[in-house]
Parts: structure tokens; C-alpha cells; sequence
């Protein structure tokens, strides 16, 4: 029976360029979080997609020579391409849109239409600073330096005949919604900034249209005008559930979002603009949206622009989609930023994957094909070691749940490996080679075997939002079928069967060469 609605989101990408490992990080987070509920018994939807329109777009694909539409199939379909990416990431998206679908583009002038009609949006001049890189305008004041504030280059004057939405009518609006809803944003940090930096100043009217450039949303009833980017980008959340369309008819059941994963520079757009567009709609808002941080390379913020790009597709080559998923949620609070860096997540594969998790599967795994030919006796004795364990491993569940309905995934999988480095040293504490010695004591080593395996199954339930190949693996190995994989089968300890039988495999988690490893990518770098 489903549990309800799930509704989550990643932002829509630009395909602009090739994605990074910091675009990765957020649709793994989202897919990890879609994973957990839909084992919790959730009905979800999961939306990513991309955002091909703007000025920033028409330029890149002139330059190249095609159309508008041309590049973007390309950067999206092409080989390599997002949706090979999602792919090879094993991204579990139930559903993909791109903002030049046509039910998209009919949907947001249906929408521009609604607001202008109900006078919510008004026709003026723009007169500004605007930056082209990030489609943004922006006020003296909040210029850095007399740059753009997000990514620090020139802004220019512009002056076009626009269209503006009556944002200044929702600064307190805004400011009561956050007062009533105080999670709406989170974490609370990004809420303050909000308010310090845009709301106590006041809300502007925004711009909503372009005359200057040609790749956007026509303004059907205002020839020459196009729907600016982020009108067109944000309404992406409910145009692909059927809101104004046909393509789609799950608005009702999906809507509002449960949580919107956003990275930390576009929570403006999304905590501000978005929620103020849809009062004016007279939708309902999303539960909740989540700014999320940056991982930085080498102190600075990760850019295709910039070029220092760390490529996803390379990094999973060498050490696996799942360590790849796993590191960037254990090494990296989701809220803060981070420094990437190789060395991190050969450690890392090599401490927690690679030592911890793999030698307790494969020593476990080994230590039940030898002492008992791969299935365990029935006959089980308990001991004084094993409560520590076993209550350890049956209180997870809860324990990852809480975490997880914080989006605290480092927090989560930190909790699970406790229990795995717990195991490992279980096994220490009971000696099962001293044990083996002596006939006498076949059931109380056949209790720890026990202990053992089903601490292992608890774990890898709970992983599997995380590595679902490498679990689907270990599974295997330790004779845990379908049923044997599932939420409720990990209420408490013992579903097991007590004569299971396991099947030794492959190590899960080769360790890695760190220094030989590291010469090598220092090789790859220089060869580029
Ligand atoms: O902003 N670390 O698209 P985008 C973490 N089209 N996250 C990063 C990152 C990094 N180094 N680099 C980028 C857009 N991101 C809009 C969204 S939604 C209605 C429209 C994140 O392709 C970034 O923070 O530039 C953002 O959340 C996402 O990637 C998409 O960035």
C-alpha cells in the first residue's frame, strides 16, 4: 500500500556544455532521496530535465554554426550526451522534460497569458545592469565590485520595451510565508540571507520578457517579445505534471512538490520569484526547497566556463558509479560547500568501501564457506557479544530515517557504516577462527555467521538508495532474495532465513593504489 506522494526535483540543467561532477552531485542526491521513498512504500515522482532556452544558448550554438535546437539535442541526446550521463549514473528519473517540449512552450504562454490578464504582469521599459552568462539582472546595490554578484564578470546596460511582473507586491507576502513556515527553505542560513539581502530591501518589479534575443518562449499576443528564462525554467515544475496541458494529467496527485533540490545561487529564484509566481497563479506552493552547496575544485566554484572540470564520466571509469554516488554524499554535508578532490575519494573508497564494507562481505561470505560449506545449521546459541550488535543493527532503520527526512545523507550513511565497522569488530570480539576448533561450539558459531549476515542485510537495505548495483551484489552473495531486500523486511532483526546460503563472489570494492593512482590521473591531466 502507498504511503502517499513523494514529489522531488532536481533544477533543470543548461545544456550548455557537457555536465561536471558538481551537476552530478545534486541529481545523485535527488535520485538517492527518490530511491529511499519509493523503498519506504511512497508513490514518487522524480523530475529533472533541461532548460534550453536564452540568450547565453543562441550565442553558443551560433558560434558553433547550428541552430539553437540543433546544440541542445545534441549536448542532451548526442552521445555522451545528459541523458547517456543520467544513464551511466543510474539515475532513476521517472520523468524528463525539456523546456522546448511542446506541451511545455504552450503551457508557459497559457501561464504569461493567465498573469498578464489577471494584471499581475504589466507591460513597461527595462532600463539595467544585466549579466549574459547568468540571464540575470541585476540593481546597483547588488553588484560585487561592479561585477555580477554570482559569477563575479562584467555586466552591461540594457534598455528594452518589457514586460514586468508586479514582484514588489509580494515582499511581504514572502516574508510572512517565511515567517508562518519557517522550514520552508532550508537550511535556515539560506532563509536569512534571503531576507538580509532581498526582502528587508524590497522586492522590484522583474523583468519577464526579452525583445534583444530571439531563443525563448514566443509572448504570444506581443510579437518580438520572449518569455524570460527563469519564467519559462521554474513553471517546469508543474508544466511537466499537466498543469496547463494535456501532454500530462498529474498535477492534482503530485502538486504541491515535496521539496525542491536547488543549488545555492539559484535559491532566489526558487524561494523567492517561484513561490510569489505561483500566489499569483493561485497555486498552491511547493513544502519545501532546499539550497544545497557547491563542491569546490581548488577553492573556486566548479564552472564549464571557467574550464577546470572534473568529468564525471572519467571518474566513474575508474572507480565505479557507486563509489562515485557513494562519495559524494558521505564526504560532503548537503547544505555546505566542499572541496573536491581525488584524494578524498580514493580514501575514502579505499576506507569505508574497500576495508570496512567490502572485507566484512567478503570475510563473512568466506568465513560461512568454509566452516559450514555456504549454508548455515538451524541450530543457533546466543552470547553475551551479540547484543551490542544486533541492537545496534536493528535500531539503523529509524536511526537513517530521521537523517534522511533532513536530506542529512552524510549523516545516514555515517550511521550505517558505524555498524559495519561495528561488525567488523564483532567478529574480532567472538574469534570465529578460535571457535571453529572445538565441535562444541558448531551453534554458537553458527549464531555469529548469523549475526553477521543479517547485520550485513540490514546495511545493505538501507545502502541501496545509495550503490543499488554494489547492493544488488552483496544481496547476492549473502543468498538475500527480493523479499529479504525491502523496508519492512529490515523492522528488526532476525528475517533472515537461519539456513541461508551464500555464494562467494568477486571483492565488491578493490582497494586502490593511492600514490600509483594519482600519478596516473597527474598523467591523464597532462595528456589533455
Ligand atoms: O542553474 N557544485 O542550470 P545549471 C554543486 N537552468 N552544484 C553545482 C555545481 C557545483 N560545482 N555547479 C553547478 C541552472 N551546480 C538553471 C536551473 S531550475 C528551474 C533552472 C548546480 O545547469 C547548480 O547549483 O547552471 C544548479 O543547482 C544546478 O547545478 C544546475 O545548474
Amino acid at each position: 500500500m502507498s504511503k502517499g506522494t513523494f514529489y522531488i526535483t532536481t533544477p533543470i540543467y543548461y545544456p550548455s556544455d557537457k555536465l561536471h561532477i558538481g551537476h552530478t552531485y545534486c541529481t545523485v542526491a535527488t535520485d538517492a532521496m527518490a530511491r529511499f521513498k519509493r523503498m519506504q512504500g511512497y508513490d514518487v515522482m522524480f523530475l529533472t530535465g533541461t532548460d534550453e532556452h536564452g540568450q547565453k544558448i543562441e550565442e553558443k550554438a551560433a558560434a558553433r554554426g547550428m541552430t539553437p535546437k540543433q546544440f541542445v539535442d545534441e549536448i542532451i541526446e548526442g552521445p555522451g550526451g545528459i541523458l547517456d550521463l543520467w544513464k551511466l549514473m543510474n539515475i532513476s528519473y521517472d520523468r524528463f522534460i525539456r523546456t522546448t517540449d511542446d506541451y511545455h512552450v504552450a503551457a508557459v504562454q497559457r501561464i504569461f497569458r493567465k498573469l498578464y490578464e489577471k494584471g499581475e504582469i504589466y507591460k513597461g521599459a527595462y532600463k539595467g545592469l544585466y549579466c549574459t552568462p547568468c540571464e540575470s539582472f541585476w540593481t546597483e546595490s547588488q553588484l560585487v565590485d561592479g561585477k555580477c554578484p554570482d559569477c563575479g564578470r562584467e555586466v552591461k546596460y540594457a534598455e528594452e520595451e518589457a514586460y514586468f511582473f508586479r514582484l514588489s507586491n509580494y515582499t511581504q507576502k514572502i516574508l510572512d510565508l517565511y515567517e508562518k513556515q519557517p522550514d520552508f527553505l532550508e537550511p535556515a542560513s539560506r532563509m536569512n540571507e534571503m531576507v538580509s539581502n532581498f526582502l528587508r530591501p524590497g522586492l522590484d518589479d522583474l523583468c519577464v520578457s526579452r525583445t534583444s534575443f530571439k531563443w525563448g518562449i514566443p509572448v504570444d499576443f506581443d510579437p518580438g517579445h520572449v518569455v524570460y528564462v527563469w519564467v519559462d525554467a521554474l513553471t517546469n515544475y508543474i508544466t511537466a505534471l499537466g498543469y496547463e496541458n494535456d501532454r500530462y494529467n498529474d498535477y492534482a496527485k503530485y502538486w504541491p512538490a515535496d521539496v525542491h533540490f536547488v543549488g545555492k545561487e539559484i535559491v532566489r529564484f526558487h524561494a523567492i520569484i517561484w513561490p510569489a509566481i505561483l500566489m499569483a497563479l493561485g497555486e498552491p506552493l511547493p513544502k519545501k526547497i532546499f539550497g544545497h552547496g557547491w563542491l569546490l575544485l581548488d577553492g573556486g566554484k566548479m564552472s564549464k566556463s571557467k574550464g577546470n572540470v572534473v568529468d564525471p564520466t572519467v571518474l566513474a571509469a575508474r572507480y565505479g558509479v557507486d563509489a562515485l554516488r557513494y562519495f559524494l554524499l558521505r564526504d560532503f554535508p548537503f547544505g555546505s560547500d566542499g572541496s573536491f578532490s581525488n584524494e578524498l575519494l580514493i580514501s575514502r573508497i579505499n576506507t569505508d568501501l574497500a576495508n570496512d564494507l567490502g572485507n566484512l562481505v567478503s570475510r563473512t561470505v568466506s568465513m560461512v564457506e568454509k566452516y559450514f560449506g555456504g549454508t548455515l545449521p538451524a541450530d543457533r546459541q546466543a552470547g553475551p557479544e551479540d547484543a551490542a550488535l544486533t541492537e545496534a543493527a536493528a535500531a539503523l532503520r529509524g536511526e537513517v530515517e530521521a537523517e534522511m527526512e533532513r536530506f542529512a545523507f552524510q549523516n545516514a550513511l555515517s550511521l550505517i557504516f558505524k555498524v559495519t565497522s561495528r561488525a567488523n569488530k564483532y567478529i574480532d570480539e567472538t574469534s570465529p577462527w578460535v571457535l571453529v576448533k572445538d565441535e562444541a561450539n558448531k551453534a554458537r558459531l553458527a549464531a555469529v555467521m548469523y549475526n553477521l549476515l543479517e547485520t550485513i542485510r540490514i546495511c545493505t537495505v538501507l545502502l541501496q538508495p545509495f550503490m543499488p548495483q554494489t547492493c544488488a551484489e552483496i544481496f547476492r552473495q549473502i543468498g538475500a532474495g527480493e523479499s529479504l531486500r525491502t523496508w519492512d523486511s529490515i523492522a528488526a532483526f532476525g528475517a533472515l532465513p537461519a539456513d541461508v546460503t551464500v555464494q562467494k563472489g568477486p571483492a565488491i570494492f578493490p582497494r586502490i593504489d593511492m600514490a600509483k593512482e594519482l600519478a596516473e590521473l597527474e598523467k591523464l591531466t597532462q595528456n589533455n
